[in-house]
């Protein structure tokens, strides 16, 4: 499926979820089913100093509460920015959640200056995210900003 038509269906269910968590429910869903290369989905959510995981798909992960501190996540959520690791085991920062896992994105949830939380996606392909998964996952990320406290 395309990016756009992802994108399309990630906005229907933005706008027909009941609440919050039942959207991220959805969006975690659409993004894994319909995107063959992302293999565990997950979003995490900014708590005080950590980040905690809601909604996901894909194997359980250990990383269920990630302080700023550390992390591709943290590092994400600290820069303000997206963040996207070609090989995970060549970076000194990264939590490995899966032995499989090979390339990473992890994009913050904005609203203004301030970070809500974060889209992360795990591949276990090598180098699996280009410029088009990020401006996808910017996009998803906006949404995802306007529905939630
Ligand atoms: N790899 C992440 C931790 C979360 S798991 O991938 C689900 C990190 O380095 O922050």
């Amino acid at each position: 499926m395309s990016h756009s038509d992802v994108l399309k269906a990630v906005e229907g269910a933005v706008t027909s979820s009941g609440d919050a968590r039942a959207m991220m429910d959805a969006v975690v869903e659409i993004l894994k089913t319909r995107v063959p290369q992302y293999t565990w989905v997950g979003i995490y959510l900014l708590e005080g100093d950590e980040l905690v995981l809601g909604p996901y798909r894909g194997k359980p992960s250990p990383h269920t509460r990630i302080p700023l501190g550390r992390g591709i996540c943290g590092a994400a959520a600290t820069e303000k920015a997206t963040i996207i690791v070609d090989d995970v085991n060549a970076d000194p920062r990264y939590l490995a959640c899966s032995i499989e896992t090979k390339s990473e994105i992890v994009v913050p949830i904005m609203r203004g200056n301030d970070v809500l939380g974060e889209i992360d996606i795990d591949s276990d392909r090598e180098a699996a995210f280009t410029g088009a998964d990020r401006e996808l996952l910017e996009r998803v990320a906006a949404m995802i900003a306007t529905t939630i406290d």
